[in-house]
């Protein structure tokens, strides 16, 4: 599974930071990046979590 954030949502709400600050983190623009790859079964139910924290919807997690 793979993480994708459409930076054209984002509005730096940084709710994915605080649910998940393993995997995501704020550019120095104050849109989300990445730390992680992809998703482990470890991070998965964060990843998902932080999808639906975003007010955004900007976060996908696709197979
Ligand atoms: Fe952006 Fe949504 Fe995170 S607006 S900073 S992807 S909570």
């Amino acid at each position: 599974m793979k993480i994708e954030i459409d930076l054209d949502k984002c509005q730096g709400y940084a709710q994915c930071v605080l649910e998940a600050p393993e995997i995501f983190e704020l550019n120095e623009s104050g849109l989300a990046q990445t730390l992680a790859a992809g998703v482990t079964s470890e991070n998965e139910k964060y990843a998902l979590a932080a999808a639906d924290l975003c007010p955004m919807q900007a976060i996908s997690i696709n197979n």
